[in-house]
């Protein structure tokens, strides 16, 4: 059975930076409040052009570049998204046009904030069980488009970003080594977008009454991730037959300062041993692990042959784990410019779009 490695690493945030400075001047809060409360000092926000499949492809091109893989043999992309740019399709699919992953099947994960360890799982199994070779993890949100800006519990949370995990087969030992999947959805009322949904479809009322904005019961999420991180991260540990000693790093989901800090002392683990990033980002969903890793990696941190594990909580409610031995790129002979990606992505798209405006016009479709 081939193991599943990590091979590409790749992430892309907005330029526009907000503080929490100027959040004060928009609601009834403060840096001081903010920092102590969630440890946030700053986020990104997406300009009116940039989208989850923006912001995806920048982290996928960079992914592959790591990888040295083409997107011709992609054979996978697994977009997990709480911000999907349409109910369908699918903001995966858009993500595969835009790259050029012409072989690839695309799909998106809605597993709120723990989709991307979900997604790393499944993409994993999938090499493992021998049916595809190559896959292509993204986390990509724009979660400013759902924020009410005037709600001080919500507008301080979150951020905008994406990021990206290439995963290949190899005989060579290593990669993910074990992963858990929960859910509970009795609590998914404490954290939801009820609006625009098949349960709530857009209505003038519908927006008047915010439902396209994210609700949340703080107290009780809070609650919920500081007894489920934890827990996760022990389950994973177990099923790959390690102990916290075992750990080189912990890459958490970048929510709250103070709920990694519970965590880290349910784990009976130094912080030190915990990648943060959450005041510079705040709480990018589904790109948060991504994001931290990337970071980790390019300040020399996480190097090949580290074990690490990938924990995670979120709406649903939904939470999990997964460990994995840190592999980098495998042995290529040639490596390929990391600007040809972008020459390809373009290209293939406008040929796409030729090839299908010719087609329109050989079948009478245009008119
Ligand atoms: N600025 C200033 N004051 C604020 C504030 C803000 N941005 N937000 C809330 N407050 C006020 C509250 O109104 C409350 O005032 P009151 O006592 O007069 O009613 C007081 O601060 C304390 O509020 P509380 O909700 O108890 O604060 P908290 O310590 O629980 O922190 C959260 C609130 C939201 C930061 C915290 O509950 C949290 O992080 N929860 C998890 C959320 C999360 O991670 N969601 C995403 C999951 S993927």
């Amino acid at each position: 059975m081939p193991y599943a490695h990590i091979t590409g690493w790749g992430m892309s945030v907005p330029e526009t930076v907000l503080t929490n400075e100027d959040l004060s001047k928009m609601v009834e809060t403060d840096d001081a409040w903010i920092r102590d409360h969630t440890g946030i000092r700053e986020r990104h926000i997406a300009r009116e052009n940039q989208f989850p499949s923006t912001l995806g492809v920048e982290a996928a091109i960079k992914a592959l570049a790591v990888a040295n893989v083409r997107p011709t043999d992609v054979d996978l992309i697994i977009c997990a998204t709480s911000t999907p740019e349409y109910i369908f399709p699918a903001t995966a699919c858009l993500i595969q046009d835009q790259l050029g992953a012409s072989k690839a099947g695309a799909f998106d994960l809605l597993a709120a904030c723990s989709g991307f360890i979900f997604g790393v799982n499944m993409a994993a199994q999938a090499i493992r069980s021998g049916s595809i070779k190559t896959a292509l993890v993204i986390g990509s949100e724009t979660l400013s488009r759902f924020v009410d800006w005037k709600d001080r519990n919500t507008c301080i949370l979150f951020g905008d970003g994406a990021g990206a995990f290439v995963l290949q087969a190899s005989d060579l030992p290593g990669g993910v080594l074990s992963a858990v999947m929960h859910s509970d959805g009795s609590g998914g009322d404490s954290l939801s977008l009820p609006g625009g949904g098949s349960h709530h479809p857009a209505t003038e009322a519908t927006v008047r009454e915010g439902k396209h904005y994210i609700q949340m019961d703080g107290a009780k999420v809070f609650r919920f991730a500081t007894r489920a991180m934890g827990s996760a991260a022990k389950e994973a540990l177990e099923l790959a037959g390690m102990t916290t000693d075992d750990v080189q790093w912990i890459i958490p989901h970048q929510a709250n300062y103070r709920i990694i800090e519970t965590a880290a002392r349910y784990l009976k683990m130094p912080l030190d041993k915990f990648i943060i990033n959450v005041d510079r980002y705040g709480n990018t969903s589904t790109a948060s692990i991504p994001i931290a890793t990337v970071e980790a990696v390019e300040k020399g941190l996480l190097k090949p042959g580290d074990k690490i594990v990938l924990v995670g909580f979120g709406a649903g409610l939904t939470w999990g784990a997964l460990a994995a031995e840190w592999t980098g790129p495998l042995p290529v002979e040639h490596k390929v410019h990391p600007e040809r990606y972008r020459i390809w992505a373009r290209l293939h798209s406008v040929f796409n779009r030729l090839v299908r405006f010719i087609e329109g016009l050989i079948w009478g479709r245009n008119s």
